[in-house]
């Protein structure tokens, strides 16, 4: 029972030190032209409200954000290096990426 115990403690620091290790990585990224910073693991949804931007514009023009983060609601849908309706809330960013709003 002890030894389980410690194990279990040493899985949870173990994944304590892991996700420390993430959040110090930083990634380098722009979303519509902005130079954006942000830590590893960090979505491409994240991001573009981090920078202060609107992930996509309504047919009627009024700036949208991302609203379930579970890639449902399609209200984070953006340009990812070129590629136009990516669902900035199942992406993570990636150094160099390039995030359009729609
Ligand atoms: S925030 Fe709803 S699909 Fe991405």
């Amino acid at each position: 029972m002890i030894s389980a115990i410690r194990a279990a403690i040493a899985a949870i620091q173990a994944a304590s030190v892991r996700e420390k290790m993430l959040a110090d990585r930083k990634i380098s990224l722009t979303v519509n032209g902005k130079p954006v910073e942000v830590a590893a693991g960090t979505s491409v949804a994240a991001a573009v409200m981090m920078a202060g931007e609107p992930s996509r514009f309504s047919v009627t023009g009024e700036a949208r954000a991302p609203l379930c983060g579970m890639g449902i609601c399609m209200e984070c849908r953006m340009t990812v290096d070129g590629v136009p309706q990516r669902r900035g809330c199942q992406l993570l960013c990636a150094d160099g990426m390039e995030v359009q709003s729609s």
